[in-house]
């Protein structure tokens, strides 16, 4: 027992004891002996909600129609949900052109199903994550209304308003989606700043007041029984004042625009600033800040966690995804980056914008082996992972074969070098119907024909589908400990087909093999020789299986065994 010789000691102790008793209350609810807080156990799922499910039968998902799925989400070993944008909106960008950050657009439901959808999540144990579109509002946001409406209005400086030069825009910069990102505004003869669609005007966050509104809206929503935001578009938030040119690099790119190098209006040191300020509030909250975050390398991820880690809890390693073939040498080196960087690592292998990791990784010939191989890395990884809707049952990318059929604005720009995002955002196959269960009216975007193939109704019942095999991994990460708190360690490093590794928690040991190749694979683990008897297979793929100290694996096998005295 400690001893304090003197009452001056005393007091400084039990002050420091109180204080992180504080801390620990306001920020860090920790739910193991780790001090693990609960989005380091979460598994999140990315809703799109155009495309989940359809209650009211227009052809379009909707809030109640997620409601309707918790018993599934809960089920599969979904933890907390994050729904793309389901609040007012023209739908540009759909839904990433937000008109108002505190409702719900008539077209997903109302505030009320909105409340009915928190308090049956609540019920399920399910989190309720939304997405923040904080570097832009829609054109059609009261602010922005105001904002062009003259040059001295309330809002004007809550946008970025520059002269243009002569009769060209201030600058070089041009939209992610395609054109110069400045549009002349006849009102007040200014050009306005949008770096994605021209009806996704920049917000000028160097403005107090706008920071403030944003901090508020999150306070708002928090107050409504959220969670945490995935927060859209942070690499984009500020901007250089002095507007420089971007450099311009060789060649076009899909919309016929000059490449050119992000350098002054992306990734900012000033968005650091903001980021510590959201971060406050969801510290309010116990909550979850995830970022969209493009980082090119390990260093740049680590400037998100924040000094101390008071930016972002769940910056997303999109590096993962930049592997795109089954190589276990270049697998290695991501994970072993991410277990290095400064914070808590997150994988996401596919989501609304990018291929889905059925395609990218698929052959064309072992696609759900294949599946089940991805499901089975990023779910027994250290880290927290996101899932995408659909990833679960094998959806793939399905997207439009005539230009004319396009629905994402940026596929019929730029077609058809760029097809657009409608491939990856297909409703959800949830039965072998006509409109896949999805909705009893045509849905907004085609039923991909694998539905025939790929629903949850038929998953559920097969016991070798993508499905089982995914409910059986998460699982076993709610409740294997290895998994959930321990340490990653690779081993046989050299192999060039199988991937191995293991999760270590205190004395116990969990072997993850995975065959990364078209071809049976056996691995001598030298168990014996590192005091272990055995692995006792915990979940593993067709007839993958362990011998002593060998694991043969079935071509793009999955085994995982725990290490056995
Ligand atoms: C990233 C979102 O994920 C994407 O869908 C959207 O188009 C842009 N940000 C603009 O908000
Ligand atoms: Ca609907």
């Amino acid at each position: 027992m400690m001893r304090c010789k003197s009452p001056l000691l005393l007091m400084s102790v039990l002050l420091s004891v109180l204080r992180i008793h504080v801390l620990a209350q306001n920020s860090a609810k920790t739910v193991d002996s780790e001090g693990h807080q609960w989005w380091q156990h979460a598994v999140f799922y990315e809703i799109y909600p155009r495309s989940f499910a359809d209650s009211n039968n227009d052809g379009i998902g909707d809030l109640s129609g997620i409601t309707s799925k918790l018993d599934y989400l809960k089920d599969l070993g979904v933890d907390a949900i994050w729904i793309s944008p389901c609040f007012p909106s023209p739908q540009v960008d759909f839904g990433y052109d937000v008109s108002d950050y505190e409702n719900i657009d008539p077209m997903y439901g109302t505030l009320a199903d909105f409340d009915t959808l928190a308090a049956s999540a609540k019920k399920h144990n399910v989190r309720i994550i939304l997405d923040f579109v904080v570097n832009h509002s829609s054109d059609q946001h009261p602010w922005f209304i105001d904002s062009k409406s003259s040059r001295t209005a309330a809002h004007r400086d809550w946008y970025i308003w520059r002269d243009g030069k002569g009769s060209a825009p201030p600058n070089d910069w041009t939209s992610i989606f395609g054109g110069s990102a400045w549009k002349l505004d006849a009102t007040t003869s200014q050009y306005y700043y949008h770096f994605f669609y021209a009806q996704q005007p920049d917000l000028n966050w160097r403005n107090p007041a706008v920071k403030d509104a944003m901090f508020d809206v999150t306070r708002w929503w928090y107050k409504r029984g959220v969670s945490g935001f995935r927060l859209d578009a942070v690499d984009t938030l500020y901007e250089d004042t002095n507007l420089k040119d971007n450099p311009v690099l060789p060649g076009k790119n899909a919309f016929g625009d000059p490449n050119e190098e992000r350098k002054f209006n992306t990734k900012l040191p000033e968005v650091h600033e903001a980021l510590r300020g959201l971060r406050k509030v969801t510290d309010e909250y116990n909550g979850v800040l995830i970022g969209e975050t493009w980082t090119a390398d390990i260093a740049e991820l680590n400037l998100y966690y924040g000094a101390g880690n008071n930016e972002l809890q769940l910056p997303m390693d999109f590096l993962f995804t930049t592997v795109n073939k089954l190589s276990p040498a270049e697998f290695r080196k991501q994970i072993a980056a991410v277990n290095s960087a400064a914070g808590w690592p997150t994988f996401v292998i596919s989501n609304h914008d990018i291929v889905r990791s059925y395609d990218r990784y698929g052959d064309g010939e072992h696609n759900d082996p294949i599946a089940k191989l991805m499901a089975a890395l990023y779910l027994t990884l250290r880290g927290t992972p996101i899932m995408y809707y659909g990833e679960e049952i094998g959806m793939k990318t399905t997207p439009p074969t005539r230009k004319e059929d396009v629905k994402d604005p940026i596929g019929r720009s730029g077609w058809p070098k760029e097809k657009g995002r409608d491939g990856e955002r297909t409703p959800m196959q949830w039965d072998e119907s006509d409109n896949a269960g999805f909705s009893k009216a045509a849905p907004w975007l085609p039923v991909p024909p694998t539905a025939k193939t790929h629903n949850v109704a038929d998953e559920a019942k097969d016991g070798e589908s993508i499905l089982t095999f995914y409910k059986k991994v998460l699982k076993l990460r709610h409740t294997n400990k290895e998994l959930l708190d321990g340490s990653y360690v690779p081993i046989n490093q050299n192999d060039q087909n199988v991937l191995s590794y293991l999760r270590v928690y205190q004395d116990q040991a969990v072997l993850v093999a995975l065959n990364m190749s078209g071809t049976t694979q056996k691995v001598n683990f030298e168990l014996k020789k590192n005091g272990f008897a055995s692995a006792k297979s915990l979940v593993a793929t067709g007839q993958s299986s362990s011998s002593g100290d060998v694991v043969t694996l079935d071509p793009y096998g999955v085994f995982i065994g725990q290490l056995m005295r």
